[in-house]
């Protein structure tokens, strides 16, 4: 190479150089530098995770993590491809982003290589690892809504003339919950006597569904090999089977909704021999207003009402847009008033003792639903049961048992077995209590019974035994009356004005009135 060649060839380069320094922002060397300093700088993004659930189904939950200054993330998480929720109390661990989507778990997220490493721990116990690939955000769009039915009254289909009474896998099996299992509560239902005290309805909950067929028929996952099978064991011990779904895409727990498939799914369900069905608004959360909730729910209504089979329709959309007002009208025979319930004295007394308002809602057919019991899993006492099974009965509440009949105790058993409390809770009248009074922790609760007497509860919320008082007047009633104790099972005597009762701390009085001239 000449002398003049290697010169122009050096003026060249260096000129390239030069130019490729000034088209690089400087940000970009600053952020290699940080990459190295920062081993996090690359999950911002969008991400997405697979994990296998029960009854070999994949689950996606998408990250959309956001660099935010210093060390911190923001963003948001899609689980289950349900609703976004707001990642929380998000911080850095070592190399590791941790954080809470304020539900019931936690992850923990690190980076290895152009994965995600994904450790999802579960409140309750428990854990899963996976890793999450990235993927562009257009995947966590929600579908397009679809048309919805103009507003209509789907006619009342004659079932659930008083609270419906059974046992439902959510609160005690959640996913676990599988063909035998559901088959053994059948059996213990009704070798515990529970089927004589008014219990009918196994219902599955959320986590039985597997994929569609090719022409779009809903097929069960692995852990239910024959749904008509199923149907024809339960009907077999005089028992009714009660199935779930959603309007939505997925279900809450991320399996497969009803989403444009409503019809098909009520045929299905019929054809199966499903006598119940809950339909849970989850993701359809995401796609449609909550103003198009009620012709959301019509439109399953309209299916059932259509489908050849009696079904009971339970509504769960977390009391959202006063369902208890149009509940009725699409064909609903009882409808969720609040938000999940927990097994602790703290939720469940949140919401037994918040529902007064809504009595009027209550009637033969149509009910308020304050979610299932949770007597006998072990977060409360005894006593604490017995006030939550007073309160739903008091409320003409679906009795809908949440525990594992096969490890009942002879307490749990003495609860949900009290013939003399469902007899309030049946009572054909359909009337729900109304708090009366309240002094201090002491409350009184009382319900008009079809007989002429009274359903009344005397309730402590504090935190020591309290001497309270009844007043007849407070319940309506002038004078003399005969006052038995329903879980002493016991005729007290006759009293005059009033009832005078030592409740223990979260315990319950509960009580028929009935005149006496
Ligand atoms: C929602 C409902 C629960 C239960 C779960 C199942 O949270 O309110 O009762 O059905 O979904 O995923």
């Amino acid at each position: 190479m000449n002398k003049k060649l290697s010169f122009a060839l050096i003026v060249l380069l260096c000129s390239a150089m030069a130019l490729a320094a000034r088209n690089t922002p400087a940000a970009t060397s600053k952020n290699i530098l940080l990459k190295y300093k920062d081993s996090t700088i690359n999950m911002a993004g969008c991400w997405r995770l697979d994990l296998v659930q029960d009854g070999n189904v994949t689950l996606t939950t998408y990250f959309i993590l956001k660099k935010d200054t210093g060390m911190k993330y923001s963003g948001m998480i899609i689980i289950n491809r349900s609703g976004r929720l707001a990642i929380r109390k998000q911080h850095m661990e070592g190399n590791e982003l941790v954080f809470s989507p304020g539900w019931n778990r936690d992850y923990r997220l690190r980076l290895e290589g152009d994965k995600l490493h994904v450790t999802l721990i579960y409140s309750a116990g428990g854990q899963q690892q996976g890793f999450a690939v990235r993927a562009p955000i257009e995947e966590t769009y929600p579908p397009k809504p679809l048309p919805l039915p103009e507003l209509a009254t789907i006619p009342y289909n004659g079932l659930a003339k008083t609270p419906p009474m059974g046992w439902n896998s959510w609160n005690h099996f959640s996913s676990r919950v599988n063909d035998s299992i559901v088959r053994a509560m059948a059996d213990k239902m009704v070798s515990s006597g529970l089927v004589k005290a008014g219990y009918v309805y196994i219902n599955i909950d959320d986590c039985w569904e597997g994929t569609r067929d090719a022409d779009g028929n809903i097929v069960p996952n692995s852990k239910f090999p024959d749904m008509k099978a199923l149907a024809a064991y339960v009907h077999s011990r005089g028992l009714k089977l009660g199935i779930y779904s959603s309007p939505g895409p997925v279900t809450c727990g991320g399996y497969l909704g009803s989403f444009g498939h409503e019809v098909q799914d009520a045929n299905t369900y019929a054809a199966w021999g499903i006598d119940y069905l809950k339909y849970d608004w989850c993701s359809a959360g995401g796609i449609y207003k909550s103003e198009q909730l009620q012709a959301g729910y019509q439109k399953m209504g309209s299916a059932l009402a259509n489908c050849g089979r009696p079904i009971v329709y339970s509504l769960c959309e977390y009391g959202t847009n006063e369902v208890w007002k149009w509940g009725p009208q699409v064909g609903g025979n009882l409808w969720r008033t609040t938000g999940d319930i927990q097994d602790n004295w703290r939720s469940m007394s949140n919401i037994g003792f918040n529902q007064s308002k809504l009595a009027p809602y209550a009637a033969p057919g149509h009910w308020n639903d304050p979610d299932m019991l949770e007597v006998g899993n072990g977060g409360m006492t005894n006593t604490e049961y017995r006030t939550h099974f007073s309160l739903w009965c008091l409320q003409a509440a679906p009795l809908i048992a949440g525990n594992d009949l096969n490890l009942m105790t002879p307490e749990t058993l003495n609860i949900l077995g009290n013939t003399e409390a469902i007899a309030i809770d049946q009572d054909p009248l359909g009337h729900s209590a109304v708090q009366v009074a309240k002094d201090g922790d002491i409350q009184v609760w009382v319900r008009d019974l079809k007989d002429g007497s009274k359903a009344v509860g005397i309730f402590n919320t504090g935190t020591t035994t309290q001497t309270a008082t009844l007043n007849f007047s407070d319940i309506k009633v002038d004078g003399k009356a005969q006052v038995r104790d329903l879980w002493l099972h016991k005729t007290m005597g006759k009293f005059d004005g009033q009832y005078k009762a030592d409740v223990e701390s979260h315990g319950v009085i509960l009580l028929k009135v009935t005149p006496k001239k």
